[in-house]
């Protein structure tokens, strides 16, 4: 392990934080007994938050974020893992309470840690990321409501020009769906979605209502939701009976407009997921699955930045102007 290295690092003052790239030493690295040398991590929405001001997901300054990180083991003081071996890390405290993935070096707990895949590369699984790990988890959810691609059902995916939608797009092409309605804002993003394996798009305007009716036209099967406010509130009634929505994201606000009507009479379900705190136990089997059948991320969507690119990618998702994944190369 280098004795100084570079980190971005956010910092508070008088209320107002600001983040820089700064060369650091492991003293400010959060404790754990893995110490991993980074080679990959990605921007996630929860990325450009914790650089915010009242950005909702530090709490305490100075920290180092970045949610996702990919690199090789330097140290394992268990020997659960071994020097050089590849390893990734995501959600858990990491980039929130814990110094994250924008490091050249991060120290964490074992427990927190999944040998990579044979397969997959360190630079594929943070194309994945936690924002492809939460989409997987959206569709698990919604196949274990019913969801198949056996019969003909009609899916939605929203926010789907972003990270969890773009790459939940391409799953559902992968697992063989057929109808995959993607949502969208912005014509110039529909061929994108088409090469990714949309079937059709849809755009928010023409399919959200203003205001959301307590039973509308039932158009979906399921949908599987990042976006949430509005957007999510104005879906609901459009699920056909026995239907389910998962949850994830509330890109699009937090608060939800709806009526008890379509869940008691329509059977409809609401489906939550959180990729943050979900069990190690269970990762390893879903990550074998993004290095097996799973194994097809366009690199249409996916763009390389290094540390100083960093404050760029943040403006442009807060101001909604990019697409897809942006993995961030340490090595
Ligand atoms: N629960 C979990 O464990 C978990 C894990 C990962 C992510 N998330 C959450 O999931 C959400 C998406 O994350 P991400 O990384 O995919 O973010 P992202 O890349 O910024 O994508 C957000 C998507 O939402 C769309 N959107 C935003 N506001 C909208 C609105 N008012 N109406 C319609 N579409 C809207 C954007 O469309 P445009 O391109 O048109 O702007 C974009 O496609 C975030 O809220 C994130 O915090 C949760």
């Amino acid at each position: 392990m280098k004795e100084k290295f570079n980190a971005l690092v956010v910092r508070e003052k008088d209320g107002i934080v600001n983040h820089a790239i700064e060369e650091i030493t492991s003293d400010m690295l959060s404790e754990g007994n893995v110490v991993v040398e980074v080679h990959y991590s990605s921007v996630n929405y929860k990325d450009m938050l914790a650089v915010q001001t009242k950005g909702g997901v530090i709490r305490d300054y100075p920290m180092i974020p970045g949610i996702d990180l990919s690199g090789k083991v330097v140290s394992c003081e268990n020997g659960e893992f071994k020097p050089g071996q590849e390893v990734l890390v995501t959600g858990f405290q990491t980039g929130m309470t814990h110094t994250g993935g924008y490091s050249e070096y991060v120290r964490v707990p074992a427990e927190w840690v999944l040998p990579l895949p044979e397969g997959l590369s360190l630079r594929e699984a943070m194309v994945i990321g936690t924002a492809g790990f939460t989409a997987a988890l959206s569709i698990m959810s919604l196949e274990a409501n019913g969801m198949s691609a056996d019969k003909d059902q009609e899916i939605l995916v929203t926010g789907a020009s972003g990270g969890v939608g773009s790459v939940a797009v391409q799953l559902l092409k992968a697992s063989g769906y057929k109808n995959i309605h993607a949502l969208a804002r912005k014509e110039d993003e529909i061929p994108k979605l088409l090469s990714l394996g949309a079937s059709h798009i849809l755009l928010a305007d023409e399919t959200i209502p203003e205001k959301p009716r307590v039973l509308g036209k039932q158009r979906f099967h399921y949908i599987l939701d990042v976006v949430g406010g509005k957007v999510a509130s104005g879906l609901l009634p459009q699920i056909y009976y026995g239907g389910s929505m998962s949850m994830c994201g509330n890109a699009g606000g937090i608060k939800m407009e709806t009526t008890v009507m379509p869940f008691i009479l329509r059977g409809v379900n609401l489906l939550g997921i959180d990729s943050v705190n979900y069990p190690i136990q269970g990762r390893q089997a879903i990550w074998e699955r993004f290095a097996g059948e799973w194994h097809i991320m366009s690199e249409a969507i996916v763009k390389d930045v290094n540390l100083d690119e960093l404050t760029q990618v943040f403006d442009n998702i807060k101001a909604g102007k990019h697409m897809g994944r942006h993995v961030l190369k340490m090595k």
